[in-house]
């Protein structure tokens, strides 16, 4: 079975679309998001950019507030506060990487917790990490949200999670345990990462290296989300080498086509709850 990330994202964005349109109904107002974006880094600019067509297109109001690379580190803490205090904006967003000079702690910790759909903010990851309501960061959330989609009991499944960032390895073991897994967290000291995938009922990788998880590293009938998106002279591929593992798996994940598209879903789903709780 082929995860199908375009079409699961698709259904997501649909049922938002319908959810915005009741509460519309309800309050007479929308959701609103606000992503800054500073500096011209290639692939932010393109994430905000369909962060903010999608935004629209299910009716959330979405403005982008672009900064030079060189903007004050100040200039942005401030912007975030007057978001932060405008009750019309349910989330808000800084796309990272920053600058060097911005202190990307300090960004976060300013975000309104309450307002930070990425679920980076401290209080955040302290509520999932507690099994607490929170918001969740996107990728990890829409990863599970694909798996899932393969398999409903989660519940004593060994999963091995290749990666330890706070983006996606970290919440996506909390997201993971939450379902009563067993969960292995592996990362680039790990001594022998073929033989603990070998173990694995669920793999989640997410590291940044081209097909590194081969054919031989699973078990007969796992489930594998692939994170990767590693630009490679034969085109984009993930941290999973696809036609090897295809073939063993139960369930995969394409790159592309798998969790990218689910991210975005995620992030719109995340600034729909935090209209929601702010307005009930
Ligand atoms: N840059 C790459 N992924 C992300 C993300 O999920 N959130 C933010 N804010 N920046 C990113």
């Amino acid at each position: 079975m082929i995860i199908d990330g375009k079409k699961i994202a698709l259904e997501l964005r649909e049922k938002l679309k319908k959810k915005i349109m009741e509460l519309k109904s309800f309050s007479n107002s929308v959701p609103a998001l606000t992503v800054i974006l500073v500096g011209e880094d290639p692939a932010s600019k393109i994430y905000v950019k369909n962060k903010e067509k999608f935004s629209k297109e299910i009716g959330i109001n979405s403005e982008v507030i672009k900064y030079p690379a060189n903007v004050g580190e100040k200039v942005v803490l401030d912007k975030i506060k007057e978001l932060n205090k405008n009750k019309k904006i349910s989330g808000i967003l800084v796309q990272l990487p920053l600058p060097k000079h911005i202190d990307k702690r300090k960004v976060i910790e300013t975000i309104l917790p309450s307002k930070d759909v990425d679920g980076f903010h401290p209080i955040n990851v302290g509520n999932l990490s507690s099994g607490y309501e929170s918001n969740i960061p996107c990728t990890p959330l829409g990863c599970y949200l694909l798996l899932k989609k393969a398999e409903k009991n989660l519940s004593g499944k060994h999963a091995v999670v290749i990666g330890r960032s706070n983006l996606n390895g970290k919440p996506m073991t909390q997201l993971l345990l939450k379902e009563n897994c067993t969960v292995t967290v592996t990362h680039s000291k790990t001594k022998d990462l073929k033989k603990e995938c070998n173990r694995a009922d669920i793999i989640i990788a997410a590291v940044g290296s081209p097909k590194l998880v081969k054919g031989d590293w699973v078990k007969k009938g796992v489930i594998v989300i692939d994170v990767g998106i590693n630009k490679t002279d034969s085109g984009i591929v993930g941290d999973v080498d696809f036609d090897e593992v295809s073939k063993v798996a139960k369930a995969i994940t394409p790159v592309p086509g798998g969790v990218g598209p689910m991210t975005i879903a995620c992030l719109l789903n995340n600034t729909i709850e935090c209209f929601k709780r702010a307005n009930s």
